[in-house]
């Protein structure tokens, strides 16, 4: 019996080059952020339904990507239950067809459990051709930048960054690998840490007298006093959320995404306790969005999920998402951003037994 094989899941792995092609073959699946250096995988396409019957131009994007960072997942079907878009180009190959290609990794293992399976898949143009007639400095450049942003990305994900990776780190954005920009853009993003903040603000102040100084003005001292104020302004790491009653109706399972924009936090109703668990992905730093018909968190960059609890299941993200310390304060539910709860492995979760990672409900 003839099967098909249809993309159930589509991902990006560390290394894009912003070079465009996917979005050209498949923009209704793939999205490039220039702003950002990268490219992501649009949030309607985290859905396996919405990517079946998109198969072709997928695999078809996978094989174009210069630098193999679109990765995907296959499952097989009898041809006469694909969708007709997949069985269509099958059924009606064309002269490049023929022509063999090098399928990527999740492709090539599926195609060896299948061996002679028929591909459904449209063939790939091949810009990798065309790489060959490229610029050697030019495809030395692409090759050093994929290499070092994706190990980049990698190594802090893992939270190790050797000597090596901080020198990437230390380039100025628009020098630095794609990947590493990205990540970059990111942490210029997150609130400052108010050791951070005040050593900006001293910084800021200095420089503010000594233009004060070099262009005269009233007395040192008046300037002084204008300049420097008695008290410094600090971002308050505690948010907080308002009466406990607010949250005891959630039921265990429950996500209240209130706090999500103001406090980058969501309040998560486990079934003994309450948590704020942190809305970054632990992967590289995008936002993920709760999907509360999945029971789920899903990462629209490069695919990873966490279930409900923060515990990561799926997809690049090393470790669960970050929970922030919680407490009744007052008769009210405050999050102190201060103080996190590090799970570093799907099955490292004791320290949210802490009595400051959760409320009890
Ligand atoms: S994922 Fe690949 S094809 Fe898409 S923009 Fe990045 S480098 Fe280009
Ligand atoms: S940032 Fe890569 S999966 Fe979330």
């Amino acid at each position: 019996m003839a099967t098909v094989q249809l993309v159930t899941k589509v991902w990006i792995a560390p290394g894009c080059i912003v070079c465009d092609a996917c979005e050209t073959t498949a923009p209704s699946v793939f999205e490039v952020k220039h702003d950002d250096g990268t490219c992501i995988i649009r949030p309607a396409a985290l859905d396996a339904e919405f990517t079946k019957p998109l198969s072709n131009d997928i695999v078809q994007a996978a094989e174009e990507c210069p630098v193999d960072v679109i990765k995907f997942e296959t499952i097989d079907v009898p041809a006469e239950q694909a969708p007709a878009a997949v069985t269509a180009s099958a059924a009606a190959p064309t002269e490049t067809q023929a022509e063999p290609h090098a399928p990527s990794p999740s492709a090539e293992a599926a195609s060896a459990a299948a061996p002679a399976k028929a591909s459904p898949h449209k063939p790939a143009t091949k810009p990798k051709e065309a790489a060959k007639s490229m610029d050697p400095a030019v495809a030395a450049l692409i090759a050093a930048a994929t290499v070092r942003g994706g190990a980049a990305g990698i190594l802090r994900a893992a939270g190790d960054v050797p000597p090596a990776v901080k020198g990437i780190q230390k380039l100025s954005p628009d020098k630095l690998p794609p990947d590493a920009r990205y990540a970059k853009v990111l942490e210029k993003s997150k609130p400052p840490k108010p050791e951070e903040k005040t050593r900006r603000d001293w910084m800021v102040r200095v420089g503010w007298i000594a233009m004060g100084v070099g262009v005269g003005g009233p007395s040192l001292l008046g300037f002084q006093r204008f300049m420097m104020p008695n008290v410094l302004e600090e971002p308050d790491p505690k948010v907080r959320c308002g009466p406990l009653a607010k949250f005891t109706g959630m039921q265990p399972g429950d996500v209240n995404e209130d706090f999500k924009n103001t406090g980058r936090f969501w309040i998560v109703r486990e079934e003994d306790r309450l948590s704020a668990v942190s809305i970054v992905c632990t992967h590289l730093g995008c936002i993920p969005s709760w999907l509360p018909n999945d029971r789920k968190f899903k990462c629209p960059c490069h695919g990873s999920g966490f279930k409900q609890n923060g515990v990561n299941f799926e997809g690049p993200a090393p470790r669960p998402l970050e929970r922030f310390k919680i407490g009744i304060e007052g008769g009210e539910v405050v999050v102190d951003r201060s103080k996190k709860f590090l799970a570093m492995g799907p099955n490292d979760t004791a320290v949210w037994n802490d009595p400051e990672a959760s409320i009890p409900v």
